[in-house]
């Protein structure tokens, strides 16, 4: 069944449909594309509307090393950005005077997704008290550098949500 995405970011609305399974790649990209250290990404829609599935695309494009899973038992789990160390190298290049690898300047341009080096993946469905959520440290977790933290069901965490001045609203619903 097909899935209706809608971005909202600041006052600019984007809805991508996904008919497909590879249409998910389309939303991923237009995310990757506006992230920024720092950056909510809340995922919103009803169980098995996709937001797992979506965060795998987004994992899988920024080239992270492990699969981004459902984090459903752990609650929160951190990936490591590959092309964080791409950029790390660059740096090394540019100093050293040797040339640049191509993959670097493929994803010049994107200054801003090359800033992010870390991928926070939080699953809030089974949180029911959002005093729950200073355990999990998520303030401490965003100031982490190059941070952009994925929630799923972020309206268990409303009022943290809210507070967060770079947020991007993902409504996914099956049609
Ligand atoms: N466009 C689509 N058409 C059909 N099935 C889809 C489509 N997009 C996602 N799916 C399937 O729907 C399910 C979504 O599950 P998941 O991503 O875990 O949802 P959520 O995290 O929102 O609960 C997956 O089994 C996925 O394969
Ligand atoms: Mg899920």
């Amino acid at each position: 069944m097909p899935r209706k995405v809608t971005i909202n970011y600041k006052k600019t609305q984007k809805v991508i449909k996904v008919d497909e399974m590879s249409d998910w790649q389309d939303a991923a990209e237009l995310l990757i594309s506006k992230m920024k250290p720092g950056m909510v990404i809340a995922l919103h829609g009803d169980l098995g509307a996709g937001k797992t599935t979506l965060t795998q695309y987004i994992a899988k494009q920024l080239g992270v090393s492990k699969r981004a899973l459902s984090p459903t038992f752990a609650l929160i789990r951190n990936y490591v950005v590959k092309r964080q160390r791409s950029e790390a190298s660059a740096k090394e290049c540019r100093t050293s005077n040797v040339e640049r690898p191509s993959y670097v300047e493929a994803t010049a341009g994107r200054r801003g997704t090359l800033d992010v080096g870390r991928l926070v993946h939080v699953d809030a469905y089974r949180i029911e008290d959002e005093r729950e959520l200073l355990a999990l440290d998520l303030d401490e977790e965003l100031m982490e550098p190059g941070t952009v933290m994925i929630i799923e069901w972020p309206e268990r965490v409303e009022e943290w949500v809210k507070k967060q001045k770079e947020l991007i609203r993902v409504e996914i619903e099956i049609q």
